[in-house]
Formats: structure tokens, sequence, C-alpha cells
């Protein structure tokens, strides 16, 4: 997938831009505050009808003004043209559409502009708390599958219904069977999905990362829920039925759910023991890293397309052994883009082999560049 001219209007600080990319890597660069977050921001957007900054889109439009668009001229990896305008305005809402059509339903669109983001917050996933972590998964699993992202959508909906009913404290039997049910039905196949593509993304993130630190390091991603893995081949649905139903009258006292896979975790182990209580600063690095790549491999192996990656101002996190490694790691990639404070990132890069194009990015405006020459 290649995204080959990005419109902004109204969109964070740029009132308007209008910017050609092509194949490769894109560098953009510029001060703190000049606007470089915004245009990988703006290219999420378009991808996945969500920032990764807010969950507000009113945020995203420009200081006093009603509304915003972005919009997106994509070449599939099929060769053909995708263009796709995501507006949002206070009056009436946000509006997808995709060559020309309007979009009934945002969920349907997720995964056709497959994406990975990588940025100083990710450097997190393998020392924060759980939450970094499922979402890690679930942005994934819904850029790979509708039936996925459908469940969860589905999950979401009934847990929210049920946790109303919790803290009502109204005992409504019924209700509470049917929200249960759902819950059941939409938690095991969430669960099923997520167990077997923590086994494909395990093993990748093991070969990422003895790579990555050229060490044979035993590697490993283990999904952890309340129902264990043993009852694998036994009835997932029935377990959750169960255990729903066991956990009810406990979480009436608390008022909310407290099991099932919203509450579930992935644990990362480097030779058996957990990164978040034993691994060093620089494996937590090559730990996020590798599973960032294993991202971007399981994307182009479900997908027919490959994945735009963007890495937003990690370059002074990492040292440029870590990212001459991570790029060689990515020798036929597809398109990427990278912001950067540092003029020095450059040299970094120099010898990769990819295309490389450079932007300049100066208080909301984005101009193409030829690199500079020493
Ligand atoms: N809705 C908005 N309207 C106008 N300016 C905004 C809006 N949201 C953020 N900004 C400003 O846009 C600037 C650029 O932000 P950002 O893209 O994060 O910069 P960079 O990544 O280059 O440091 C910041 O100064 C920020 O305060
Ligand atoms: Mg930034």
């Amino acid at each position: 997938m290649q995204l080959e001219r990005l419109r902004l209007l109204n969109f964070r600080n740029y009132p308007e831009a209008d910017i050609p990319f092509s194949n490769g890597v894109h560098i953009i660069h510029g001060e703190n505050g000049a606007g470089k977050t915004s245009i990988l921001e703006a290219i999420y957007y378009l991808a996945l009808t969500k920032s990764f900054r807010t969950s507000t889109d009113k945020h995203l439009i420009l200081n006093q003004e009603k509304m915003f668009s972005v919009q997106g001229d994509f070449i599939t990896s099929q060769g053909q043209a995708l263009h796709v305008v995501l507006g949002y305005s206070k009056e009436s809402g946000k509006r997808l559409t995709t060559n020309g059509q309007k979009a009934q339903k945002f969920s349907e669109f997720i995964g056709e502009v497959p994406i990975v983001l990588l940025h100083p917050a990710d450097l997190n996933l393998s020392q924060g708390g759980p939450q970094q972590r499922r979402r890690f998964l679930d942005i994934l699993l819904s850029q790979s599958s509708k039936v996925y992202l459908h469940h969860l959508i589905q999950y979401n909906r009934s847990l929210k219904q049920r946790n109303q009913l919790l803290a009502s404290g109204m005992a409504d039997e019924a209700l509470f069977a049917s929200w249960e049910e759902n819950l059941s039905t939409h938690g095991a196949m969430i669960v099923q999905k997520r167990r077997e593509t923590i086994e494909r993304l395990s093993d990748m993130v093991k070969n990422g990362y003895c790579e990555l630190s050229n060490r044979d390091e035993k590697v490993k991603i283990v999904y952890q829920s309340n129902i264990p893995e043993e009852t694998e081949g036994g009835d997932l649905l029935a377990e959750y039925r169960a255990l729903f139903a066991k956990k009810r009258s406990r979480e009436i006292e608390y008022g909310t759910t407290m099991v099932g896979p919203h509450r579930d975790d992935l644990l990362f182990l480097i030779n058996g023991k957990p990164t978040r209580a034993y691994a060093s600063q620089g494996e937590h690095k090559t730990f996020v890293i590798a599973l960032k790549l294993a991202e971007y491999h399981f994307l182009r192996e479900q997908q027919s397309h490959t994945p735009i990656l963007l890495f937003d101002d990690i370059f002074g996190e990492l040292d440029a052994q870590r990212i001459r490694q991570m790029l060689e790691q990515l020798s036929d990639i597809g398109q990427v883009f990278v912001t950067t404070t540092s003029q020095s990132f450059f040299e970094k890069v120099q010898n990769f082999s990819a295309p490389t194009h450079y932007y300049r990015v100066k208080a909301g405006k984005i101009t193409p560049e030829m690199p500079e020459k020493n």
C-alpha cells in the first residue's frame, strides 16, 4: 500500500497542506512543535479512522475552525487507486468516503490501509500496564480480521450494558442472562483468535529479537486469561458462560465486570523471565522493536497489502546500531514515514538501500526538500 498524496484542511496546526509522497523512506524533520507528529497522525487517522493521541475528534480541528478533513490518494499493492476522505465537523460529526462512496460503517474500512505505528509511548509496551498490550493486540487483529473487529465491537457493547446493569443494582435475571450470553459468545471468539495470533506472533518476535540482539535468546509471548489454556479443545464458550454467571453476585458488589477478555494480558518472556520484572532498558527497547516488526510481518502475511510504517520521533530513544538493524529487517519495505528533530539522523540511514525522501516542517507547513550534502 502506498500513499501518493495527502491533503489536509484545518487539521491540527495545518490550515492547508497538499503533499506528494512516493515509495521508500520519508524523513520528516523540523523543530519541536512544528507539526511532524500531526502528519503521521493524519495518515494513521485515514487508515484507522481514529487518532493515536486523542479519542476526541474535536481536538484535531485547527483553532477556532468548525471542521477538518484529511484526504489520501493510495495505490494498493495490486495497483488499484483508493481515494479516502475522512472529515469531521462540529455540526454534523464524522464522515468517511472511499472512492466517492459514503461508508455506512467505518469498521468495514478498517484493514484496507494496513498501518504500523511506533512512537515513544510504545517503548512502555513491555513494562507498562496490561491495557496497552491489549490495545496493541486489538489494533493488530482489527486490521487483519474483520470478523475479529465485529466480535470486539459486539463484546464491548454487551460489556457496557452489563456494567450499567451491575451498577444499577437491579437484579434482572433475564437481562443478565442475555448480556452474559452475548459476552460469552463474542468473548470466546475473541480469545480464540487472540491465542492463535499470539502463537504466530511469538515466533516472529523471537526471530526478530534474536536477530536484533545477535544472541540466541528464548523469547516468548503467552496469552493470559481467566480460562486456562489447558481447556483448549474444550469448550471456551461454555467456560465463559459459567465464568460470567459465577462471578455475577460478586460483581454486583463492585458494580463492574472483572473477568473476560477485556481484562486479559500478554506475558512477555525472555529466557523464561517476565520482561516487566527483569528486563533491562535495552532489552525492553529490543523487545518492543521486535514486537512492532512482528506486527508488520504479521499484517503483511495476513493481508494482500504491505503495511505503511510510521516511526514517530523514536530515534532519540534508540542508538544508531538498533536503528540500522531495525531498518535492515525491513529490507523490502513498502513505504515508511519517519519524524525526527535531529539532522544527524540522516547520517544514520545514509547507506540504507530504499529510496529516501526529505521533508521539512515549520509552523504548520510541510515542504519537500533535497537532502543536505556535506
Ligand atoms: N487543534 C489544534 N489546532 C491548532 N494547533 C494545534 C492543535 N492541536 C495541536 N496543535 C499544535 O500543533 C503543533 C504541532 O504539534 P505536533 O505535530 O505534535 O508537533 P511536532 O511533532 O513537530 O513536535 C503544536 O504546537 C501543538 O500545540
Ligand atoms: Mg512530535
